[in-house]
């Protein structure tokens, strides 16, 4: 056995035996959490939920945000291999980059939950499961209500989401597929706003500043943070956001509902940030050693300003 070898064994018992330790001397399981930030408002739901669910469970969590940045995450990710918890968990920001730290974590014998967003990685074996949205069909969905409200024609602008994040690929993939099928309906611009409301405004102020500006007859944002920013740009450009441009975002989060209520964004696409107790559903699962699906996904409608009443507005949850 190579040196390097015999020294990650030697760890991988080590933090075995010490984790049971660990959690035998509190009797509360452990858990370290490696959030994106707080870019959005689905965002500041997701991390309530989970931070909620694991106090109501007793669980010891360890939660650490990265302020969108990878490094950060990768170097939380190691803190928690330091200070053995008995699982990880993450929300990646981008999909790529993480093989050598999963196999880092592997090696110390620590099981890794997803949520939210996937990994690309070559070994499946680095986490135990994933528990999130179908981000390709939240696209396709935008797409279809899209497709319809304007009768397959108009001239549309797009906000991405943060370059190289799993829902900024899937949701731009899914959309194009559908218009794919509406060939009077156009991309005329497509930039990131990177999920957060004020690079939607500012982005959305350029698209409209372009020599397409006049132009243009809808957007597609891939999160309502950025569609919220953006509708102020129109407003501010003395266009009517809802009305003249149809505005059509993913999430389902409370200010886009009330933004629905006023008339000036028409349709959200819902993605469910409450995760929480799916995760300590699995959570607990693998810390008695049973086994957990490989995949979880979470189930998700559609909202138009139509049937957002004050009684839908008032139960909103996030
Ligand atoms: O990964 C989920 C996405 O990340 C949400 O749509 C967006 O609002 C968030 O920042």
């Amino acid at each position: 056995m190579r040196a390097t070898t015999f020294a990650a064994f030697a760890f991988a018992l080590l933090t075995a035996c010490s984790k049971e330790s660990d959690t035998a001397a509190t009797g509360a399981l452990r858990v370290g959490f490696s959030q994106i930030g707080a870019e959005s408002g689905w965002r500041a739901a997701n991390t309530a939920s989970i931070k909620a669910e694991a106090k109501k469970r007793g669980i010891d969590l360890v939660f650490l945000e990265a302020g969108g940045k990878q490094e950060n995450q990768i170097r939380a990710l190691r803190s928690f291999i330091q200070q053995r918890v008995d699982v990880i968990a993450f929300s990646p920001v981008v999909e790529t980059g993480w093989q050598p730290v999963l196999e880092e974590i592997k090696q110390a014998g620590i099981p890794v939950v997803l949520t939210d967003r996937a990994v690309a990685v070559t070994d499946e074996s680095l986490y135990e499961c994933f528990i999130g949205s179908d981000f390709v069909e939240e696209g396709r969905r935008a797409a279809r209500w899209l497709a319809e409200a304007t009768k397959g024609q108009g001239v549309v602008v797009e906000l991405q989401g943060t370059p190289g994040s799993a829902p900024a690929i899937d949701r731009k993939k899914g959309f194009e597929e559908v218009l794919a099928q509406h060939p009077g309906l156009k991309i005329a611009k497509s930039q990131s706003g990177d999920f957060t409301r004020a690079k939607g405004k500012e982005v959305m102020e350029a698209f409209l500043r372009s020599p397409e500006g006049p132009s243009i007859t809808a957007l597609y944002a891939h999160n309502d943070d950025m569609a919220l920013g953006a509708i102020q740009a129109i407003q501010e450009a003395g266009r009517k956001p809802g009305t003249d441009l149809v505005v059509v975002s993913i999430d389902g989060v409370k200010d886009a509902f009330v933004a629905m209520k006023e008339g000036t964004l028409n349709c959200s696409v819902e993605c469910n940030p409450l995760l929480g107790p799916q995760l300590f559903d699995v959570v607990e699962k693998l810390h008695r050693g049973e086994t957990v699906a490989r995949r979880i996904q979470t189930e998700e409608g559609m909202f138009t300003r139509e049937q957002v009443t004050d009684a839908v507005l008032a139960g909103r949850q996030y």
